[in-house]
């Protein structure tokens, strides 16, 4: 019997997972055993590209004898039931101490029950965020594995060697056991759900209020990309936004139907947010707002409702275009921020280690945030790891204090005018929000108090109290009341 050539194995070679496993093929000391469900997809892949040296195989039994021990799997199907069927069948041929690493974008309570359930095997199970697209995943993506210790001794050098590399440091890192690195991988795509709607607002208040072309507005874009803001969406936005429709020789962003899609990660922000109780209101705005952009019929009966808007001049087009430029970097750190306190409820509640300041880190380069300034983020953690929230840090305190003039300019002037602004506009409540002295959420304790006797606090005296409302008014002490 021949020994087993390949250390490495890709389960799934549609265009993430063949580019994926092309990147490995390409790395010093890696060959790479591939498998897909139909055949003719691993020998295109072959013919295609015979400098990868690649080991094709066609059935599971196969694939397993080409892999040398302990055998080291990525399955990179799209995530769901699929990824169930892949994992069944590789444990049927796998032994312990094996590893199945799940690449794909699965909810991050599946990756629990799937490490629990394959653990009992002898088996680890890896579910690995993997961020940057097609081209990040060909070239070197961030990936955000969770899992075993175990397993990331042996999955750690091949990652390593894969990913991308910010200022000499390979983007990835050990985030947590089990879960951790597919939850932090979806605050990710919660954190771009975001950032994707922040410049989509900063574009259309452009576009609307500053009278500018879309070609105009991909240089500003263009020229914001050269300063703090520097970051994959700013960039790429100058170029969608310069692209000419063929067809029609209009801006490409004009023929395209204003309905945006979502596959789920960012409502699963929002869901997970929701059940840690952690207020991340920029993220769910930008999911909201796609889906409110994807209500046709809505949207048809509404169009003739009235405006009462009021005309927005200006007259200084380039203090308009800064004022918009901070009201974006101002929420953009509010977006961080939510996100970043997700991951710490998310990390307390699962008992995950992870350290903030590396998830920063790995997130500088090849997935979809990276951005210039994710070394501040780094850089306020490793100040004060206890930071509680990132908004608070001094850096990120002074920017959006220099930037609140602006931003309240935004949006109070977009309100007047009639342009939605959600991300905006909700990420400078919270901001207020959080920097209240006293909030109305005493009226509120009030409210819950009088109609289901559900109690309240007091700022003077310790215990817990509950108003006869409509006795004598006298309050008495919730453990008397009951
Ligand atoms: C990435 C992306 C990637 C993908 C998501 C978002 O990090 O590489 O987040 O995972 O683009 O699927 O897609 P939707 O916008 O369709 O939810």
């Amino acid at each position: 019997m021949t020994q087993p050539q390949a250390n490495i194995g890709v389960v799934g070679l549609a265009v993430m997972g063949s580019n994926l496993a092309r990147n490995l093929a390409s790395r010093e000391g890696n060959t790479v055993a591939i498998f897909n469900r139909s055949y003719e997809k691993t020998a295109t892949l072959i013919e295609q590209h015979p400098e990868a040296g690649f080991i094709a195989t066609s059935t599971y039994e196969e694939f397993a004898a080409a892999l040398q021990k302990p055998r080291t799997a990525i399955i990179m199907v799209q995530a769901g039931r699929g990824t169930d069927a892949v994992i069944d069948a590789l444990t049927q041929v796998f032994e312990p101490g094996d590893i199945i690493v799940d690449g794909g974008n699965a909810l991050f309570t599946d990756t629990i029950r799937r490490e629990k359930a394959v653990r009992e095997t002898g088996i680890n199970f890896v579910g690995a965020g993997i961020s940057g697209g097609e081209e990040g995943a060909l070239k070197g993506p961030s990936i955000m594995p969770g899992g075993s210790a175990e397993a990331w001794q042996t999955l750690g050098p091949i990652l390593r060697s894969i990913a991308a590399v910010a200022e000499g440091e390979p983007c990835v890192t050990h985030v947590g056991t089990d879960g951790a690195g597919h939850f932090v991988k979806m605050i990710h795509n919660g954190i771009e759900y975001a950032d994707m709607q922040l410049i989509a607002e900063a574009y259309d208040l452009l576009r609307r209020v500053g009278g500018l072309t879309p070609a105009e507005i991909a240089e500003i874009f263009a020229e914001w990309n050269t300063g703090e803001l520097e970051s994959y969406l700013i960039e790429i936005t100058a170029e969608v936004l310069k692209q000419v429709d063929a067809t029609t020789g209009k801006p490409l962003v004009d023929v395209i139907l204003d309905q945006a899609g979502a596959k789920g990660t960012g409502a699963w922000t929002v869901q997970s947010a929701l059940d840690l109780g952690v207020p991340v209101s920029g993220i769910a705005e930008a999911v909201f707002a796609r889906s409110l952009s994807s209500k046709p019929a809505q949207r048809a009966a509404a169009r003739t409702l009235p405006a009462g808007s009021q005309e927005w001049t200006v007259d200084d087009r380039a203090a308009f275009v800064e004022d918009v430029r901070r009201a974006l970097y101002a929420s953009k750190i509010i977006a961080y921020s939510q996100g970043f306190d997700a991951i710490v409820a998310g990390a307390e509640q699962y008992d995950w280690d992870i350290k903030k300041g590396e998830i920063a880190k790995i997130w500088r380069a090849g997935c979809i945030i990276r951005a210039q300034f994710l070394n501040r983020i780094t850089e306020a953690y490793a100040a004060d790891p206890e930071l509680v929230a990132l908004v608070t840090a001094p850096y990120f305190a002074d920017a959006v204090a220099g930037a609140l003039p602006s931003w309240r300019r935004v949006v109070s002037g977009a309100a007047l005018a009639g342009i939605p602004t959600p991300t905006f506009a909700s990420s400078l409540s919270y901001y207020d929000g959080l920097r209240a002295d006293r909030l109305p959420a005493a009226l509120v304790q009030g409210q819950r108090d009088f109609f289901g006797a559900h109690t309240y606090r007091r700022i003077d005296r310790e215990g817990t109290f509950h108003t006869l409302w409509s006795g004598d008014r006298t309050e008495i002490s919730a453990a008397d009341a009951h």
